[in-house]
Order: structure tokens, then sequence, then C-alpha cells
């Protein structure tokens, strides 16, 4: 087992997937640039890899996904006519997004799965662990999910993913999980599967979309080989590791919304809009009906 107990300092966002959940929206838009409200779903992510004390953030590129890397980057020309037209306020919003973090920026030349888009930051984290974020899953709660399991990874060390226990007939959507429970919702994991049948999943406990790896994954990632859906899969990987050093999965505290889907996006709009002072009364009066806005 990779023994380190520095802290964990570096995050991935595999962010090269095609979106085909999403389509059409996403056939020329990124989907990690969908507005929840006013900011993007990425940025919901950056924020919480920060506030677990991530600082060095490695994004896992594809082609169609340069706004992502244009939006942490500075605009001089909008920051010039802002300042020009005394915008202050919105001016240093939009430095301060281009502030944010120190971001490097991978290619995935094709989207082979999960798993090699995270092959594909090894080079970043070959001998230390590493947090993976997948921003599309969009966590809202007091404390942020990637903290909470790098709380595990302290305590326990080895690897540890978010879970969830879902619905049987939303179960095969998943990576799926066989634990044994350890108490405070700390799980050891004894064997996991990749979007199994429903009446084959070996438990109701998913796997979300945050990691805390150890680098041991990646010479297995790099065998390559291939499952579900005809991709490199992280499931598989993080299976074969459970032989060698400990995983553990972790029942995660907070909201989750899949804003890789509509209904997942919908709903954190709106609950967005419902903790937002001002735009909880366009919510309630837009379903009332009762006022144009
Ligand atoms: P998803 O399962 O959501 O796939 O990927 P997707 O392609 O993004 O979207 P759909 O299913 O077609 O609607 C989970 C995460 O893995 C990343 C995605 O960007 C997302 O963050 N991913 C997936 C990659 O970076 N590369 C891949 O080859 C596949």
């Amino acid at each position: 087992m990779v023994l380190s107990m520095d802290p964990v300092k570096k995050c991935l966002f595999p962010v090269a997937g095609l979106g085909t959940r999403f389509l059409p929206v996403t056939k020329e838009i990124a989907k990690e640039m969908l507005p929840l409200v006013n900011r993007p779903i990425i940025s919901y992510g950056v924020e919480e890899a920060l506030a677990s004390g991530c600082s060095d953030l490695i994004m896992i590129t594809g082609r169609a996904k340069r706004s992502i890397e244009n939006y942490f980057d500075r605009s001089f020309e909008l920051e010039e006519l802002l300042k020009s037209r005394g915008k202050m306020d919105l001016y240093k919003k939009m430095v301060e997004i281009s502030e944010l973090a120190e971001i490097l920026y991978v290619r995935q030349r094709e989207p082979l799965g999960l798993g090699h888009a995270v092959l594909c930051g090894e080079r970043f984290c070959r001998d230390e662990y590493f947090g993976v974020i997948l921003p599309d899953d969009v966590f809202l709660g007091e404390t942020p999910i990637l903290s909470q399991l790098l709380e595990v990874h302290r305590r326990w060390g080895g690897t540890v993913v978010a879970l969830e226990k879902v619905p049987r007939d939303e179960i095969s959507r998943y990576g799926v999980v066989r634990s044994e429970d350890m108490g405070n919702g700390v799980h050891r994991i004894l064997d996991m599967v990749e979007k199994p049948r429903s009446d084959e999943a070996p438990s109701d406990y998913a796997i979300m979309g945050r990691y805390v790896l150890s680098p041991a994954v990646f010479p297995l990632l790099a065998e390559g080989r291939v499952g579900a859906g005809g991709e490199i899969q992280l499931t598989d990987a993080l299976r074969r590791l459970i032989g060698s050093e400990p995983v553990w999965g972790y029942v995660y505290q907070g909201r989750r919304f899949d804003c890789g889907t509509q209904k997942g996006w919908l709903a954190a709009n709106i609950q967005l809009a419902l903790e937002d002072p001002e735009l909880r009364e366009v919510v309630l009066d837009s379903i009332k009906g009762s006022k144009n806005f």
C-alpha cells in the first residue's frame, strides 16, 4: 500500500465525457458549463475541491471543452469594458473567478471511459493520494463531500469512495458495492461491479462522483481492460485494488443532484433558487402562475 500521511493536495476533474444524456444542448455546450442559476456547474466542483484543502487542480478535458478553460482564465476585453463602464462589482467578480485556482488542463484524446480519463492524470499524481471530482454530481450541504472522504482517508488510510443508498430500480445506472458496515457511515468495500442488472446488484449502495484514490490505481488502469459499455471503467480497476489495499466507502451527508441529466439539473436550479432570498419568490410565483417576469 502507498503509505502517506501528507495532506491530499491534488484533485482531478474528468470532464471529457460527451454528455449524451443532455443532448441536444451538449452538442455545442460543455455540460459542465450549463448554469446553476448564474454559475456554471463546474464552479461548484472547483469550490468544493478548494474548500476541501486541494490546491492543485487538474482537468481532463476533451475537444468540446474549451469553454471551461476560458471560464477560469482572465478575460481582459470584458474586464476593461466593465471597468470603463464603471461596473466595478462585476469587474471584481470576473477577476476573482480567474484567481480562484491554478488549474492545469490535460486532453483525453478519445472518450474511452472514466477510468481512461483518470489515467490521463497519472503524471501529476503518480506518487500521492489524490481527489477526484465528477463535477456533474453536484452536492449541496454543510460539509463538502470531498472533505468528508478526506476525513475517512486521514483516519483509516487507503482509497475512499462516496456511497449513497439508491432505490433498486435505479441501481443499474451506477457502480455498486458489496461491503461490510463499520459504523458511522464507513464501509469496508469487499467487491464492486459497474452497472449491474438490478436483480444482480450486490447491495443498494452505489458509488457517487467523489473519490480519494491511491496512485496504485494507475497501473491497473493502464492495463486498459474494457468493461461495461465498452469503456475503461474506474470501478473495474478499484475492484482489483481491493486485494492489495484497503478501499473504503463513506455514506456522505448532503444532497446530490445529477446535473448530467435534465431532471437533476432542473432540481438543483430550483433548490438553489429556493435557498436565495430574492429568487425564492420568483420560484413560488411562477409555480402559482400569477405573475410575468
Ligand atoms: P458520464 O457517465 O456522465 O458520461 O461520465 P458522459 O459522457 O459525461 O455523459 P453521458 O452519460 O453521455 O450523458 C462520468 C464522468 O466521467 C467523465 C465525464 O466527463 C463525467 O465527469 N468522462 C467520462 C471522461 O472524462 N471521459 C470519458 O471518456 C468518459
